[in-house]
């Protein structure tokens, strides 16, 4: 009996020290040991401290270092979305890690033009402190190339001749540019809605890639690489995002259909990132903000800081095409969360319909998208509480 208490005890003990130790991994395995490696070994000097970094036990970490992308080093990067959050710190970061031109797109010229100036000043400065093999590196080249995803097919064509027009050609192009939505999927004006976000999150993307593509005889030469950023709501789904998770779910399985129609020659490198702390979910970074939000009433408690996400992403991009061909990016419990869906789907399902009911109850009653798990189970409480107060007044 005694024996039989110790060795649960001690069971006990050594999954507590193994979820504690477990719980800061913040990408998937192969992607989370890959980024210390580069970061630290490729790099292996001291030139990547980013100062204010606020990631907990990432903080020790270094950011993306300068030098330590060889695979990208004099490249040409078109991002869309780059006017702020996720995709103005991927442009950045690359312009740091030795990237060769970058093309900036989003509706928002007068942003775009201060990323560019931003990378240009932090290739300068990575140049000037001399990460590895940054000796004779020019400053990164930069133009801006704004347009709307959501202006249909003849707006595409004009952003892709423009594109080629600043650089010779375009070696990775990274879709970036999204557009949030929270709202139950029963709501009246998801009807006018759904198929702008349909066009911006997925059509546009598509036929973006594709002209591109075309264009720039990406076939013809044997190369082309594409990042997608789509999100763990293209992988598993929740309450309130249904029309934004269709969207996702849509690009991400037209890239990779394409990659395993065109391996030979074509890398796509699928991004799915968990809560990351941009302005999206409150339209607030965004000239648009995010459909059926109503704004300053996000749950920030739970994101992923908007450095830490650009620097994995970077990661996946120069790792290995075998293993990153889709990676996830998130803090837990986004990770838990995006391997349940993927590996126990009837767990997950029955998971995400508890924390879903929650979801929508606290939008329904405070006005607030709440993803912050203790937001969640303290609502759980409440919500037991109420059910007890209310049993019991129907037996008094
Ligand atoms: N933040 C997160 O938690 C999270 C999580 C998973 C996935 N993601 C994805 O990450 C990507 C970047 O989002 P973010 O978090 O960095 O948000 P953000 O700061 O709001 O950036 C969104 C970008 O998309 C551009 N954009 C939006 N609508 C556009 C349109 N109609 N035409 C052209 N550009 C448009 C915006 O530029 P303009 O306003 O200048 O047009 C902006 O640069 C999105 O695809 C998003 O779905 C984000």
């Amino acid at each position: 009996m005694t024996k039989t208490i110790q060795r649960r005890a001690i069971t006990i003990a050594l999954l507590t020290v193994a979820a504690r130790s477990l719980w800061p991994i913040d990408a998937n395995p192969l992607l989370f040991f890959y980024d210390i490696y580069v970061t630290r070994r490729i790099a292996g000097g001291g030139s990547g401290v980013v100062e204010g970094d606020d990631d907990g036990m990432m903080s020790s970490r270094r950011a993306f270092p300068p030098g330590s992308a060889p695979a990208l080093e004099g490249k040409t990067a078109w991002i869309t979305g780059a006017s702020s959050g996720i995709g103005a710190e991927l442009a950045i970061q690359l312009a740091r890690a030795g990237i060769g031109r970058l093309v900036l797109s989003g509706r928002r010229r007068g942003e775009l033009e201060s990323v560019a100036r931003m990378c240009r000043e932090a290739s300068a400065s990575a140049s000037a402190s001399g990460g590895r093999g940054t000796g004779a590196r020019p400053v990164v080249r930069t133009s801006v190339v704004a347009f709307d995803m959501s202006g249909g097919p003849d707006v595409l064509d004009s952003a892709v001749s423009d594109a080629l027009r600043d650089a010779p050609s375009i070696d990775v192009l990274v879709l970036n540019a999204g557009r949030y939505q929270c709202q139950p999927a029963m709501d009246a004006d998801l009807d006018a809605l759904l198929p702008e976000l349909m066009r911006i999150n997925f059509e546009s993307p598509v036929l973006l890639a594709r002209r591109l593509m075309r264009e720039d005889r990406w076939r013809e030469d044997g190369r082309g690489h594409v990042v997608v950023v789509s999100s763990l709501l293209g992988r598993g789904t929740t309450a309130l995002n249904s029309v934004y998770s269709a969207s996702k779910h849509a690009l991400g399985a037209y890239f990779l259909t394409l990659a395993a129609e065109e391996r030979s020659w074509l890398r796509v490198d699928v991004v799915l990132p968990g809560p990351v702390d941009t302005g999206l979910w409150r339209g607030t970074s965004s000239s648009a903000p995010a459909i059926g939000l109503p704004p300053l009433h996000a749950d920030d408690r739970s994101k992923m800081s908007v450095r830490r996400c650009a620097q994995l992403i970077i990661s996946g991009m120069i790792g290995p095409n075998s293993l990153f061909y889709e990676t996830w990016v998130t803090n837990n419990p986004g990770l838990l969360w995006v391997y349940l869906a993927s590996y126990e789907p009837n767990t997950f399902r029955l998971l995400t319909n508890i924390v879903g009911s929650l979801r929508l109850d606290i939008w329904r009653k405070r006005g607030e998208d709440a993803l912050y798990l203790p937001t969640l189970l303290l609502h759980l409480w409440e919500c037991i509480k109420e059910w007890f107060r209310r049993l019991l007044i129907s037996h008094l």
